[in-house]
């Protein structure tokens, strides 16, 4: 079975005051999703932004937005980012004791459910639940910051998680660039999270243009 392979660009390393303009640059050249990571000061050290950015952002383009919420109970969070405009919300499990009745609760709103799995925690809580999942986000950076290297060992969580379930999509976050992606490609991600190697590019257009080509 081959999944279509997808482009989820991060917003997080761009400069934020001029960010419609950037997402709308991807969205025109390729991007599939825009991946908007928000992070509460306690799940994870920073604090990005909120349910307000990303309301005044959706009507500049049509692409689906996910929400990847980096925070402690993110229940809490899941009315308000599905209001903002986000298709699909991703939650971390361990940020959660009751990852099963959340992702329940995600398509019974409409939302499709994803769960993120931190470097650290192993495949199996997503494994458990996975007919409650539309998408597993296997994070290969620590989450909390955009520019980290990408960590190796997490290719090893990804082919379980394939060989589990030829059909879930499975996403990556984190260090995704052009060196790391054939390795996650291989290993059987098919959704593709890129933030600072796109923000760096001189060329946001033909850079969104040439990464998508390299996701299929
Ligand atoms: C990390 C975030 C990522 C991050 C990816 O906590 O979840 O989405 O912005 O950034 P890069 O591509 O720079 O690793
Ligand atoms: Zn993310």
């Amino acid at each position: 079975m081959k999944l279509e392979g997808l482009l989820a660009p991060s917003i997080l390393s761009f400069d934020l005051s001029q960010i419609g303009g950037a997402v709308q640059t991807m969205a025109a050249n390729g991007a599939d999703w825009i991946h908007l990571d928000i992070m509460d000061g306690q799940f994870v050290p920073p604090i990005s932004f909120g349910d307000s950015l990303v309301a005044a952002l959706r009507p500049q383009v049509s692409i689906p937005f996910e929400a990847h919420l980096m925070t402690l109970t993110p229940e809490r969070q899941f009315d308000a980012f599905i209001a903002a405009g986000c298709t699909r919300i991703i939650f971390h499990s361990e940020a959660t004791v009751h990852s099963h009745r959340l992702a329940q609760s995600l398509r019974q709103r409409g939302a499709q459910a994803g769960l993120a799995l931190n470097p650290g925690t192993p495949v199996e809580p997503a494994l458990e639940i996975l007919d409650e999942l539309d998408l597993v986000l296997v994070m290969t950076v620590n989450p909390g910051w955009g520019g980290q290297p990408f960590l190796p060992h997490t290719l090893n969580k990804i082919r379980r998680l394939r060989e589990a379930s030829p059909s879930v999509a499975i996403q990556v976050d984190g260090g995704i660039d052009p060196s790391t992606l054939p390795l996650v490609k291989e290993a059987g991600a098919n959704v593709f999270v890129v933030g600072s190697y796109l923000q760096r590019q001189p060329d946001l257009a033909l850079a969104t243009q040439a990464f998508k080509a390299a996701c299929r």
